[in-house]
């Protein structure tokens, strides 16, 4: 059978980054340990003036393009998926494809084009979507591209300011991909609620206390489906299980919630019951009356074991790193936690092809998805090519009152005229407003 998967990564992160620990907590009077240990954030990445979702997710589309050196005739499919669409009916896709028009010889009239929305699964979603399409053989021996594109912004003041980002992640979905395989295996935890949601409004209306434990819930609900199909997991199954990354700090809590899991039933479950001196069975069914302290109990020192904090190091801490940089890029945010393992890996010297990757993605409202990926041979070319540390390198560094005006600038509703921070270069950027209300791009060399 025809492997399908990951062929190639680009990421494009917004040209401005805010310090959350020293410039964002002194004016919120934070201690700046709330950021760095707390939500586990050093920086957060947000658009200059001239930057989009379009172009954000156009610069790391054209990427991808230049370094596979494809042209519009290999792309059969473009999916972006975004939870920061400015238009109702024409999808993001098409503004996309309209740059990328400018540049490359030929055009993307063949190609099917569309826009995904389930919060922060959408790109995921999408993958799926381009996965099936070419499994179903109707590709003609097309790729697919699929950009997840956000300038995820809260209103000021709100508790989710400092989770902000914004940033794109274009992927290449073809045969016999070079970077993972994406397995048949799924598994799903959806239902609905009323954890995060925009209706019809830019900033969200947030119930985040909440919205953590509707993304646990969702999360627990999926392993089970996924092991119903893929068979009962074990922590040592994966080299690195990528979460959808609102801020470190969630996945903190998910990934103990996936060990305890995963443990359940295995040697690892006795090993830990001598070195914490009860069974976690014991410690959660026989105090009926005191059921959601025990388990807490139980969990505080599970955590704090040594296998378990080997763990977490080894499977889940490394798909972090970006993230901690960056803040929330929504849709983009599991791909991103993806790709800081691959590089893990890379800087590492590890050959891991042939492991497994477990990803779990996640959107409010709420739906979690879980599946597996098999690394292939590829991987480390593809990952080594990927310039982001540079890109993370070379943002601007904003003021406080600097990033309230560009918070301004993208609110929709407010008309602020600010001077850009960053002189664009080799990039797609909005030139202004047409007469229908489009928006306008244009190349800049
Ligand atoms: N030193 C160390 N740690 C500190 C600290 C200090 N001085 N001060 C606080 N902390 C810790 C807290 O103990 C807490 O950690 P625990 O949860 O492990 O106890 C953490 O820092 C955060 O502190 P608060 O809970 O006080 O933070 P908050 O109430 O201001 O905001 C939030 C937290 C509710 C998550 C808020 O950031 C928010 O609303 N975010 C947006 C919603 C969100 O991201 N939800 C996640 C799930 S939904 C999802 O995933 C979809 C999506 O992308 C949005």
């Amino acid at each position: 059978m025809t492997a399908v998967g990951i062929d190639a990564i680009e990421i494009w992160t917004g040209k401005l980054k805010l310090d959350l620990p020293n410039t964002f907590a002194e004016k919120k009077g934070e201690d700046p340990e709330k950021y760095t240990k707390g939500l586990g954030l050093e920086n957060s990445s947000f658009p200059d003036v001239y930057e989009d979702i379009v172009t954000m997710g156009a610069n790391a589309a054209k990427r991808l393009m230049d370094r596979k050196g494809l042209t519009p005739q290999d792309i059969g499919r473009i999916d972006v998926a975004t939870e920061s669409s400015f238009d109702n009916s024409k999808p993001v896709s098409t503004y996309i494809a309209g740059c990328l028009e400018q540049v490359y010889d030929g055009n993307f009239h063949h190609a099917n084009k569309g826009e995904r929305k389930f919060a922060c699964v959408a790109g995921t979603q999408s993958i799926d979507d381009a996965y099936n399409w070419i499994k179903a053989g109707r590709n003609r021996g097309r790729s697919a591209i699929v950009v997840a594109t956000d300038t995820a912004l809260y209103e000021r003041g709100d508790p989710g300011e400092a989770t902000q980002g914004a940033g794109a992640v274009a992927m290449l979905i073809s045969e016999e991909p070079s970077v993972v395989e994406l397995s048949t295996e799924q598994g799903y935890g959806s239902a609905d609620e009323t954890d995060f949601l925009k209706p019809n409004q830019q900033f969200p209306s947030v119930d985040g206390k909440r919205s953590m434990q509707v993304y646990l819930a969702r999360m627990r609900e999926a392993l089970e489906d996924f092991e119903s199909v893929a068979g009962k997991t074990h922590p040592d199954d994966f080299a690195y299980i990528p979460f959808h990354t609102p801020f470190p700090g969630m996945v903190r809590k998910a990934g103990l919630l996936g060990y305890r899991h995963m443990i359940r039933d295995t040697d690892v479950e006795d090993e830990l019951a001598a070195e914490i001196g009860r069974q976690p069975r014991e410690a959660e069914f026989d105090n009926w009356d005191n059921y959601e302290e025990a388990v807490r109990a139980y969990m505080d020192d599970l955590k704090d074991t040594e296998q378990y904090r080997d763990w977490y190091g080894r499977v889940i801490d490394p798909a972090l790193s970006l993230a901690r940089q960056v803040g929330n890029w929504y849709t983009g945010s599991v791909h991103v936690a993806r790709t800081s393992a691959l590089k893990h890996a890379a800087e590492t010297g590890r050959d891991f092809t042939g492991e497994r990757l477990l990803v779990g993605s996640y959107g409010s409202g709420a739906q979690a998805e879980i599946h597996a990926e098999t690394v292939r041979e590829g991987w480390k070319e593809e990952i080594e090519q990927l310039n982001v540390d540079e890109k993370l390198e070379n943002r601007y560094d904003l003021s406080f009152e600097e990033y309230e005006l560009v918070h301004d600038v993208h609110d929709h509703e407010k008309e602020t005229d600010v001077e850009e921070f960053t002189a664009p270069s080799g990039e797609f950027v909005f030139s202004g407003w047409g007469r229908m209300g489009e928006r306008n791009y244009e190349y800049v060399e």
